[in-house]
């Protein structure tokens, strides 16, 4: 089945998450071709639950060693965090590519926003950890709405009305939807396997920013020793990664992706809580009570504020 679902374009419907037909070659070429690695770190994320930034975080944690933290030369200060961390289905396994895994180091870290039901076996029977960032869906779903509308402005394209685009939001019709799916099946996962899947919230990141990037580092084995703590590592690595840092970022300023979207529109507010700005009270209650019938039970509470 297809829906109109993003830009204008159509989204089709695979293994029951929606997304753009490109895309979902490239998941299935993924699912057919990709060999996952044991110590291989594949970060996670619905759309615009803050991807960005927890590829920066990530890049610059698991990298610490080689690229110390500020030095002029590091890739963060010259790179946006998308062409650090490929998107599998996105950048590597795109268009027939096949991708050229030597380019690498060790770790290899990779993204992908693809449900947990239909990653690729390789990556579910080997010991490659993953990391997943969730948002809350009110702020999820402004920052989809916001990002839409600029890509069209950046195409001299009408933009989405709120209404419409929050209809297919509440349908599960969207890049990688239904959200709550997408959400519930890491969710789950990080409970029943918790050395697998290690499940983050932004709002949390934005609260205790110390707190979650050790134990981002804790769960990928490489803890922060007692000298890097004594050198305030865990505060650089945050202040380089900031919002406010990334965004000033020549290449973040003026730079545009591979995919060819300006790198300006993935740091619009970095903020928790914006959704104030544009939902209705009907619209507040109708998600309310999508998100009490889905996530009822299963112990997993948004933060909106
Ligand atoms: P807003 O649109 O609410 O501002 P993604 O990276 O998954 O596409 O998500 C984009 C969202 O993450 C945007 O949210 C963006 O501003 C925010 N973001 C990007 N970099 C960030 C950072 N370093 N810290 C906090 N939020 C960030």
């Amino acid at each position: 089945p297809k829906q109109k679902g993003w830009v204008g374009s159509y989204v089709y419907n695979y293994q029951g998450f929606w997304a753009l037909p490109r895309l979902i070659q490239g998941v299935i070429a993924c699912q057919r071709q990709f060999q996952a690695e044991d110590n291989d770190i594949i970060l996670v994320t619905a759309p615009k639950s803050g991807t960005t930034w927890l590829k920066a975080l990530l890049f610059s944690l698991v990298n610490r060693k080689k690229y110390p933290i500020f030095k002029k030369n590091h890739p963060l200060l010259v790179k946006n965090p998308h062409d650090l961390v490929p998107l599998l289905e996105q950048d590597l396994y795109v268009d027939g590519q096949v991708p050229d895994f030597s380019l690498f180091t060790s770790p290899r870290l990779m993204a992908t926003h693809v449900p947990f039901a239909s990653l690729p076996k390789s990556v579910q029977n080997s010991r490659t950890k993953l990391v997943y960032l969730c948002r809350n869906p009110r702020d999820t779903f402004i920052s989809m709405w916001q990002f839409t509308n600029n890509l069209r402005l950046d195409s001299h394209r009408d933009t989405n009305s709120i209404e419409e685009m929050f209809d297919h939001f509440c349908k599960g019709v969207g890049l990688y939807g239904p959200f709550w799916s997408h959400v519930l099946g890491y969710w789950k996962e990080s409970i029943e396997n918790p050395d697998k899947v290690l499940f983050l919230m932004y709002e949390e990141i934005k609260k205790q920013p110390k707190i979650q990037l050790k134990r981002m580092a804790e769960f990928l084995d490489c803890p922060f020793s007692i000298e890097e703590e004594d050198c305030r590592v865990v505060d650089e690595i945050l202040r380089m990664c900031s919002f406010g840092n990334l965004r000033n970022v020549e290449v973040n300023v003026n730079g545009k992706m591979s995919a060819g979207m300006a790198n300006k529109n993935f740091f619009r507010r970095g903020e928790v809580g914006d959704w104030k700005n544009y939902f209705t009270v009907e619209m507040n209650d109708k998600l309310n009570y999508i998100v009490e019938q889905k996530f009822h039970g299963c112990g997993l509470k948004f933060v909106y504020i």
